[in-house]
């Protein structure tokens, strides 16, 4: 499994970079202003991000007819060569979907919550379908079976194209370590979550009895 990163931050995007794990970025207007951007800006940030990320970068469209869905994908395809258009699954959505298809944009079909979803998603021309975990747990629904249905259903076809699943709407270790064994081809996650998931507390504990065992040595 890939790891990106769901974040605008600039800085944890660095530091994800620099422990050689990232493997893509996926952002939205939301998280942009949670760091305090105006949507004028998000373009010359999208940028930014992908100037950062040796990997997709998916950055969401807010239009809500076909017409301006494809133009808004055109316009963050224009960015730069590894821009990813972000889209809902809605009829005008697929049918965006399956226009910038036909143009050779990559379109990653977003708040996918079944399996019919994700395989329309797939067979409008969308390289990556991103399910939603935590938001299934928010309303007392198992997310991760959900996951592990769509990852299912998906893996019986051959769409003619690459498809990607992307668990997203990850927000805990146990999420990615579900997410892993099912066989999702990626998980985007907070860096919260990236911190988290990279300790153990016997790690932790391990380090120290190293360190304690190689004070013993250097001073004998
Ligand atoms: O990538 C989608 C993600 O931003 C949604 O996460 O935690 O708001 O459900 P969440």
């Amino acid at each position: 499994m890939k790891f990106f990163l769901d974040t605008a931050d600039l800085a944890e995007i660095e530091e994800a970079a620099s422990w050689g794990v990232l493997a893509g970025v996926t952002t939205n207007p939301t998280l942009y202003s949670r760091i305090g951007g105006k949507l004028s800006g998000f373009h010359d940030h999208l940028k930014r991000i992908c100037e950062l990320t040796d990997g997709p970068v998916s950055g969401e469209t807010v239009g809500l007819t076909r017409d301006e869905i494809v133009r808004e994908g055109e316009e963050l395809a224009a960015l730069a060569p590894n821009i990813v258009v972000k889209v809902p699954v809605m009829p005008e959505g697929l049918a965006a979907t399956k226009c910038l298809y036909d143009k050779g944009i990559k379109v990653n079909m977003t708040l996918c919550f079944t399996v019919p979803q994700a395989i329309m998603s797939a067979r409008a021309g969308a390289f990556y379908v991103s399910p939603f975990v935590g938001r299934f747990d928010d309303i007392s629904e198992d997310g991760i079976e959900h996951l592990a249905n769509m990852v299912a259903a998906l893996n019986n076809y051959d769409f003619g194209h690459s498809v990607e699943v992307i668990a997203a709407s990850i927000r805990s270790a146990n999420h990615v370590t579900q997410a892993a064994l099912i066989g999702a081809d990626i998980a985007t996650v907070p860096f919260a979550v990236l911190k988290n998931i990279v300790k153990h507390p016997l790690t932790d504990r391990g380090l120290e009895s190293f360190l304690a065992d190689w004070e013993k040595v250097k001073n004998s």
